[in-house]
């Protein structure tokens, strides 16, 4: 089958690992299925695979790729939840220390078909299309369970998401405002900060900029480069939540900040079966939806990849097949 995946990994320079080609079918393990892909979509996840960060070369070749929705053996709609966690493990699969996304251990989803652990399959709404569902399991279910999970965000209050235009930032901006709450947002890029308007944020900001008031909690995907004015921005008693540091993790915790103001810092990671089946359906009753940079065919799936790179997305990449 077709198939997008990492035969080596280069640090530097990250696409010069990608290759497009041909690997074997998926032989589905015990209590596996055998997913027919029709859209999947890019993380920057798929980046740091390439430049071997959480992929080691005894892995290699790998089929890069964490998100998808297609159709199961059955016929049925469904959308993959990525997270892959031990079969003995019971509960929040996010805690199970020897959990994997696809892509780390299992052959990712940029491929014609992939195979998952059955439970790891939800039904897809109607009302969502392949594009729009394939958007979802990643940065849309990290984002959700960010907000509501960790920072536990409620109507009314107010939340800054560091950074426009990624996926992680986007979903943020959508899902927060959706839920009543009153979003904020920095971004290098005044152009892309204004887009955000249109998703839901009442104020943007130039990265690193002063705001007229503290917030009650910070979503962080950016790290280094806005880690310091995310302390500096959240109110006393107020919750950070960091999910990835694209621009480096080497930042200063200020620990003196942390104790005097007593803020929570955070960790999040991914999300739950359950969440990603509150998310969809929330979705679903609320109309709102995945913003997609732009659509790319499988094969011209380096586009989407180096538009990721250069930090030139608004919103999803999205892979049809
Ligand atoms: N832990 C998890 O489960 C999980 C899940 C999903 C993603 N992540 C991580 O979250 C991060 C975001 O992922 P993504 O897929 O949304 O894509 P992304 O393409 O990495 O998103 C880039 C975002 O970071 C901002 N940004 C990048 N460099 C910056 C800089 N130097 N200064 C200020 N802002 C900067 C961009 O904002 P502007 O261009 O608007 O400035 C944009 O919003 C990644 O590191 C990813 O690995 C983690």
């Amino acid at each position: 089958m077709f198939a997008a995946y990492a035969s080596t990994t280069d640090a530097d320079r990250p696409l010069d690992a990608l290759v497009l080609g041909d690997r074997p079918d998926p032989e589905p393990a015990d209590g596996w299925t055998t997913v027919t892909v029709r859209a999947a979509s890019l993380n920057h996840h798929d980046l740091w695979s390439l430049r071997g960060v959480g992929l080691d070369a005894s892995r290699l070749p790998m089929i890069l790729g964490t998100d998808a929705a297609g159709v199961d053996t059955d016929g049925n709609d469904v959308v993959v939840h990525s997270v892959v966690s031990d079969p003995e493990w019971r509960g929040d699969e996010t805690l199970d220390p020897k959990r994997s996304l696809l892509s780390e251990r299992h052959p990712g989803t940029l491929a014609e078909q992939v195979a998952v652990p059955r439970r790891n399959l939800v039904p897809k709404p109607s009302a969502l299309s392949f594009e729009d569902a394939a958007c979802v399991p990643t940065a849309w279910l990290t984002a959700y369970r960010m907000l509501f999970t960790r920072a536990r965000v409620v109507p009314g209050q107010t939340v800054l998401v560091q950074g426009a235009g990624g996926g992680v930032a986007t979903a943020l901006i959508t899902l927060g405002a959706a839920a009543g709450a009153r979003m904020w947002v920095t971004s290098r890029d005044p152009a892309k900060a204004e887009r955000t308007t249109a998703l839901g944020a009442e104020r943007v900001f130039a990265s690193g900029e002063r705001l007229p008031e503290r917030v009650d909690a910070v979503m962080e995907t950016v790290g280094a480069a806005t880690w310091k004015h995310s302390l500096r921005s959240v109110r006393p008693g107020g919750t950070v939540v960091t999910c990835g540091a694209t621009s480096g993790h080497g930042a200063e915790t200020e620990l003196n900040r942390v104790f005097f103001l007593q803020l929570q810092i955070v960790g999040s990671t991914m999300g739950t079966r359950d969440e990603l089946e509150r998310l969809l359906a929330f979705l679903e009753r609320t109309g709102i939806r995945p913003v997609v940079d732009r659509t790319v065919a499988l094969r011209d799936v380096r586009e989407g990849l180096s538009a990721m790179e250069q930090g030139d997305v608004f919103g999803k990449v999205v892979v049809t097949l």
